[in-house]
């Protein structure tokens, strides 16, 4: 490789470092969501009982025994996708923490994560907010 290609080299390397890194770094932007769950499907067959739940749309759906909820789960410092701990939710990202309701315990994310109308028609849930 003589000096030419090697510099051409690093430039490209750079240039995917530079773009990782901003993609690491998003603004965390709040999802307005409107999308129903058929509760015949089984694919959503978990929501027949109390304590089950479904993601959609990054939207954690669940039966609480008393109706649905439906949570975010974009995490509110900088957007990454949270997971379900049984408990709560964890970002991986910087450690964020929230209750099992949505309520921040811990980290850096500034607020809640978000919640939604579910509504139930028949065997048709729509989540929207
Ligand atoms: S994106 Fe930073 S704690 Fe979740």
């Amino acid at each position: 490789m003589n000096r030419k290609e090697f510099v051409a080299t690093a430039c490209a390397l750079c240039g995917i470092g530079a773009a990782l890194s901003l993609q690491s770094c998003q603004k965390y932007t709040p999802q307005a969501v409107d999308f129903t769950l058929d509760l015949s499907s089984s694919a959503n067959a978990a929501l027949g009982h109390t304590g089950g739940y479904v993601i959609s749309n990054n939207v954690f759906v669940m039966n609480t025994g008393a109706g649905y909820k439906a949570i975010s789960m974009l995490c509110t410092h900088e957007g990454c996708v949270v997971s379900y701990s049984g408990t709560g939710f964890d970002c991986g990202c910087h450690g964020g923490r929230f209750s099992s309701d949505g309520t921040r315990i811990s980290g850096p994310p500034p607020s809640n994560l978000p919640t939604y109308t579910v509504t139930q028609s028949g065997t048709t849930l729509t989540i929207k907010g």
